[in-house]
């Protein structure tokens, strides 16, 4: 019996990121490969016409799992019976904007569109937020869609997990499945702690299966990972997007399929206090999943080193949940 198609919102779907999504969406990649879809593009008025072009590419590219598509620049209709929602779409900092003011425009856009996934999404909608600031967007969300229950809003710290992994991967010349169960702590920004403590290669400890390598994991592999974005950028001209497409399948498809046994990965969550990073933060912490439900690894032993990047990182999000507040306060004076 073919399974009913699921309904996949996509926002700032003319995006760069968008372009990449959308296809990984319709072949399978997210919702596994026997699970019809249907794609729910959202950007605003002036992409109307380069969304309209994503869809023709869509349909011309003939996806067998493609059950339909609907575009629109209305966040209540794109957002109507959708059973996921990532959201892309973010105003971009312009030259001379202070970062306040950026953040005052995001929190009006997440405010809506939390508003029209309240009354228009699946009641049992799971949403990613992957457009940054992705924990506090994604915060922000929870913030004004009060009926969906804050587990079912996560953040993409996906992508720096992969990039972890792919970078383990290639110091110890393995393919990347022989790595697991790194970890990436904290924001989706510079501060974020990328953590090899409980990670393995081929089964062994990292840091013993990488035996030479200390120098390069204490002073090289950390700053990599965090300043991948940034190299990207450099690279290409424009930001990191088809690995941030393929990363945010990952995380779907993990969450909704469930995690292999004895595997981890690292997601953006509410946190609920574990390793003392303070509650009600959107931070990221190792995750298993089954069935459509998180939990935080517990249990893990946390050095003093890492302990203050745990920390580091959480100070650095709770300033920014202070700032995305004070704009709300404002937009509502
Ligand atoms: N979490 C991560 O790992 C990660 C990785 C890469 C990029 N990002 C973030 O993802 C976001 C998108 O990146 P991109 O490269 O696709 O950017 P992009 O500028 O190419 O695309 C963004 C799209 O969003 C649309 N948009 C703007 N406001 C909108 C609104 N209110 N509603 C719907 N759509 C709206 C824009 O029109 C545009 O088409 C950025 O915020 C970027 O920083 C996150
Ligand atoms: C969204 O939900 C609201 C409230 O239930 C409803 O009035 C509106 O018609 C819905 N919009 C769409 C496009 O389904
Ligand atoms: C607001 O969103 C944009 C695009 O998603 C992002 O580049 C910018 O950094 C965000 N603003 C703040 C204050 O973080
Ligand atoms: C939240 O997710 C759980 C787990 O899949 C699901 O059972 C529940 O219906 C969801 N709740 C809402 C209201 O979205
Ligand atoms: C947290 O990370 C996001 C995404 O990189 C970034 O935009 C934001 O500025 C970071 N937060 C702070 C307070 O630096």
């Amino acid at each position: 019996m073919p399974a009913s198609a699921k309904r996949v919102l996509i926002t700032g779907a003319a995006g760069q990121i968008g372009y990449a999504l959308c296809p990984m969406v319709a072949a399978g990649r997210m919702l596994g490969p026997d699970q019809p879809v249907i794609l729910h593009l959202l950007d605003i008025a002036p992409a109307a016409a380069a969304l309209e072009g994503v869809k023709m590419e869509l349909l011309d590219a003939a996806f067998p799992l493609l059950q339909g598509i609907v575009t629109s620049t209305d966040p209540a209709e794109a957002c109507s019976g959708v059973d996921v929602a990532v959201m892309v779409g973010g105003f971009p900092r312009k030259a001379g904007m202070e970062r306040k003011d950026v953040m005052g425009k995001n929190v009006s856009i997440y405010a809506a569109q939390a508003r029209a996934l309240e009354a228009n999404a699946s009641k049992d909608v799971k949403v990613l937020v992957v457009a940054n600031p992705a924990n506090t967007n994604a915060l922000m969300l929870a913030e004004h869609a009060p009926s969906i229950p804050p587990e079912n809003i996560t953040a993409m710290t996906r992508l720096d997990h992969n990039r972890a992994l792919a970078q383990v991967a290639e110091r110890a010349g393995v393919p990347v499945t022989k790595v697991k169960n790194v970890i990436i702590w904290g924001n989706h920004s510079s501060t974020q702690y990328p953590d090899v403590s409980h990670g393995t290669v081929d089964g062994k400890p990292i840091r013993e299966a990488l035996k030479g390598s200390e120098g390069w994991l204490a002073e090289e592999f950390v700053p990599t990972v965090q300043q991948r974005g940034a190299a990207i950028i450099k690279a290409r001209g424009l930001s990191s997007a088809m690995s941030a497409a393929s990363s945010a399948c990952d995380h779907v498809r993990n969450w909704l399929l469930g995690t292999a046994p004895g595997t981890w990965v690292s997601m953006g969550v509410l946190s609920d206090g574990s390793y003392g990073q303070p509650k009600g933060l959107v931070y990221s912490f190792p995750c298993t999943c089954k069935a459509g439900e998180w939990s935080i690894v517990q249990g893990l032993e946390i050095d003093a080193v890492s302990a203050e990047k745990m920390r580091a990182t959480a100070e650095e999000l709770a300033e920014e949940r202070e700032l995305a507040l004070e704009c709300i306060k404002e937009a509502a004076a």
